[in-house]
């Protein structure tokens, strides 16, 4: 390794006389792979993990705002950005894509906790003017202008990217949506970040919140967010030309099998998402805190199981391709991170 990069990769015996000078990290019996990728997670929804008994609406609303609403604090979300980045790197994970909270103090705190650690992540403010607590609404002006700061502040400061992330469709009226799609228009290479045909009541809400579109993903469409760069977390009630018209864009999905088990919404598509014709790209997401571990290890033991209840089967190949590489590839970041490749970012984790 130098300057945090993979210089050279190989057979111990035919390195070691290259590079004679250089001090050796021995790990027998030890297995080094890729830094785990976790493609969907809430930084402050740590506290929350296990709030039990309730599908997704009825768990926003119970659960979920009365966490975030502690954000608008700095002090307590850079305590929590701290804790939060401790349990990712023991759980083997080095780069994720984090739903902050509507607070811009939120994505400061956690963007400074990345920093001072080095890490490669991405963050953003999330949008949300309607359908929640007064407490935790922007408006659509003010979303557009704190996030725009945020971007100037923050997008590929050292190894940390930003993502605007709009909540989801429900909590976001035409126009906030919009304003993101102009955002991204402005800034075409951050990141779109937000959920999708999570559960059926969700999907409900909005083809009634939203009686000229022609679906949920439409939605999104008619805001020009859907696109390469896109990420949609869970996708699990998605419609056949919906993956299609993922594949098309060039958008990712991030597959969270312990939440969407813990929250009962249901059995993601994996292998239609892989299909040969319309292949979309998949990463795996623990969606902390619906989601109910940190390890992204524990993640592919889920979704071998989703898989299987649908009759098919994952490999371990696969499972840990989507773990590393493909989550990578995911994120548009494979040609920085996900394997060993020569000039690569070095960021590893020692398996036990
Ligand atoms: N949909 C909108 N907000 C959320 C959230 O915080 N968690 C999950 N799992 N789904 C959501
Ligand atoms: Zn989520």
């Amino acid at each position: 390794l130098e300057n945090g990069k993979i210089k050279d990769f190989g057979d111990y015996d035919l390195l070691k006389d290259k590079y004679r000078d250089v001090a050796i990290a021995c790990y027998p019996d030890k297995l080094i792979i890729p830094g785990f990728i976790d493609t969907h997670i809430h930084f402050p929804q740590v506290e929350m993990l296990a709030s039990y008994g309730e599908q997704l609406l009825e768990w926003l609303n119970k659960y979920t705002f009365e966490t975030e609403k502690k954000f608008r604090d700095k002090t307590y979300a850079a305590k929590i950005a701290d804790i939060f980045l401790d349990e990712l790197l023991k759980n083997g994970t080095t780069t994720a894509l984090v739903f902050a909270t509507v607070h811009p103090e939120s994505v400061d705190a956690f963007f400074e906790a990345c920093a001072q650690r080095n890490l490669r992540m991405i963050t953003g403010k999330v949008l949300m003017n309607r359908n929640a607590p007064d407490f935790l609404l922007d408006t659509a002006k003010t979303s557009y202008q704190e996030s725009k700061t945020l971007i100037q502040k923050w997008h590929k400061q050292g190894r940390l990217l930003y993502a605007i992330t709009p909540r989801f469709a429900v909590t976001s009226t035409d126009e906030q949506l919009h304003l993101a799609g102009q955002l991204l228009e402005e800034f075409p290479d951050v990141y779109l970040h937000t959920h999708l045909s999570e559960n059926v009541d969700e999907v409900a809400l909005v083809a009634q919140l939203f009686p000229d579109s022609k679906g949920y993903l439409d939605v999104y469409d008619q805001a020009k967010l859907v696109r390469s760069r896109s990420v949609f977390a869970h996708g699990v009630q998605l419609r056949d030309d919906e993956f299609q018209r993922l594949s098309e864009a060039g958008s990712a999905i991030a597959f969270c099998p312990t939440s969407n088990l813990f929250l009962g919404s249901g059995l993601f598509k994996l292998m239609q998402a892989k299909s040969a014709d319309f292949p979309v790209h998949v990463g795996l997401g623990t969606d902390i805190g619906a989601g109910t571990s940190f390890s992204i290890l524990q993640t592919t033991h889920e979704a071998y199981k989703v898989v299987q209840l649908q009759r098919h089967k994952l490999s371990p190949f696969k499972a840990l391709f989507l773990a590393t590489l493909g989550g990578a590839k995911a994120l548009y970041l494979d040609h920085v991170i996900g394997n060993f490749e020569i000039g690569k970012e070095a960021d590893f984790a020692v398996l036990d």
